[in-house]
């Protein structure tokens, strides 16, 4: 029997504690460290998996140290600054694009245009760098814009102006450096679509694709889809609101013509392509954004749909040799819930207690991903925006959201934050 592997995962939140549960439940895996990490992946073993624990300290030193077969990086600003160039400089395999790759997330005016060079679906956007341009760009559009600044903003770059006035305060918010800094320097005005939003992971080897299953998001901090945005307050998959046949139709219509664009403009992608995409009544898929890793609190569901082994399909498509047969999708339904920190998603505070994680996670089909949580004297507290992520799976959405619901009320910390309509809309659309 070959020697199992190694593999670190970078990042410390929700998604990269599912991953790092998921990478130790395969075969091929010996064991799993997190750098950072936070409360959840450290910990004795659980039985028949690998160990995971946490290491500290520079992603780029921490590799060179541990040596592991692979590291997976969870989030995007690693990824935009290189590390993944710089692993592969030290002969480190790494799961995630390079630099130039994962400029389809890094920059939105790098994406529009790359679609519009590709013929991808997309909404029709005017680049804005300049405050004197603003005004005859705005002209182009006869209902407000949606405003989108130009490079990373964890997520709170884009406006859906309701007005034209705030779709112009936005913009020179953003083009005046007020906003985002150099992120907003330049800006996209984009027109408003309506529909769903749906979200498509695809691992990818530079050339060839595995599409998982569909997952739906709800961004808003409030049930019904109220309030501001947020990374994500609870996800589910696979979604019924789209079939088998619509998957294809993303894949062709956008994951493969990507894909091979990509490769074709020198800037071959390896990680996941995650497509964030709107669909209007006509079914037709359309782009909103690309992401170049897993989402979050998608890696959350995605990762118990899944089955078979997730390290070799990682470590096969960060090879170039993409192995799609070690990865299929379940029968199941799984749904997760995210409890929040009181204030999220403005400023919160931390270090609040947090209770029942035990019994919640000694539930059937339940299981707990911790995101902002740190020990603190033996116990778990509190230590970000998103605290955790209840995950429920079960034969059907309704079982697996009835789990998911389950395992939140057995945890309670003080100010805690949830939506109680999470998959709510697709069980009622059926
Ligand atoms: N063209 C658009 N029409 C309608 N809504 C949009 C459009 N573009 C973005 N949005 C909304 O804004 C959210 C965030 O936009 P997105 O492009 O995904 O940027 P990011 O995730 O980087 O903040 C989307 O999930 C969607 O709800
Ligand atoms: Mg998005």
């Amino acid at each position: 029997m070959p020697e199992k592997r190694k593999i670190l995962v970078i990042g410390g939140g929700g998604r990269e504690h599912a991953l790092a549960q998921r990478l130790a439940r395969s075969a091929s895996v010996g064991g799993v460290w997190v750098c950072p990490g936070n409360a959840g992946t450290e910990g004795p073993a659980a039985e028949g998996r690998a160990s995971v624990a946490n290491v500290s300290g520079e992603a780029l030193e921490v590799a060179r140290s541990l040596r592991p077969d692979l590291v997976v990086v969870g989030p995007e600003a690693p990824l935009c600054d290189g590390l993944a160039d710089r692993l592969a400089a030290e002969d480190i395999p790494c799961f995630g694009p390079t630099r130039a790759a994962a400029r389809l997330e890094g920059s939105k005016v790098f994406m529009k245009r790359f679609a519009e060079r590709h013929g991808l679906p997309t909404a029709r956007a005017v680049v804005v760098d300049d405050p004197s341009q603003l005004e005859p760009a705005l002209a182009q559009f006869e209902q407000p814009p949606v405003v989108k600044a130009d490079g990373l903003c964890a997520g709170k770059g884009v406006i859906v102006a309701s007005s034209p006035q705030q779709a112009r305060s936005a913009a020179l918010d953003m083009l005046r450096g007020e906003a985002f800094g150099s992120a907003g320097a330049r800006v996209l005005l984009e027109e408003r679509l309506e529909g769903f939003e749906v979200s498509v992971h695809a691992v990818c080897d530079g050339e060839r694709v595995l599409v998982l299953p569909a997952a739906q998001d709800h961004k808003r901090i409030g049930e019904g889809d109220t309030g501001p945005n947020t990374g994500g307050m609870g996800t589910f998959a696979p979604t019924p609101r789209v079939d088998d046949a619509w998957l294809l139709r993303v894949r062709d219509e956008l994951i493969l013509p990507t894909v091979r664009g990509m490769a074709d403009e020198g800037t071959p992608f390896r990680g996941v392509l995650f497509a964030g995409l709107m669909v209007p009544r006509d079914g037709a898929p359309r782009l909103l954004e690309f992401n170049v890793r897993f989402g979050d609190p998608e890696t959350q569901v995605l990762t118990a749909v899944a089955d078979g082994d997730f390290a070799e399909l990682l470590c096969s498509a960060a090879g170039g040799r993409l192995a799609a047969d070690s990865v299929w999708c379940s029968t199941r339904h799984a749904v997760c819930v995210v409890l929040a920190a009181a204030g999220y998603p403005g400023p919160v505070r931390a270090g609040d207690a947090i209770f029942g994680l035990g019994a919640a996670a000694g539930l059937e089909g339940v299981e707990v991903f911790h995101a902002g949580t740190r020990r603190e004297a033996g116990s778990v507290v509190t230590s970000g925006g998103r605290v955790l992520g209840v995950t429920g799976v079960g034969a059907t959405l309704a079982q697996a959201q009835a789990r998911a619901y389950e395992g939140v009320d057995c945890i309670r910390f003080e100010g805690m934050q949830l939506r109680r309509d999470i998959a709510a809309r697709a069980l009622c659309a059926r």
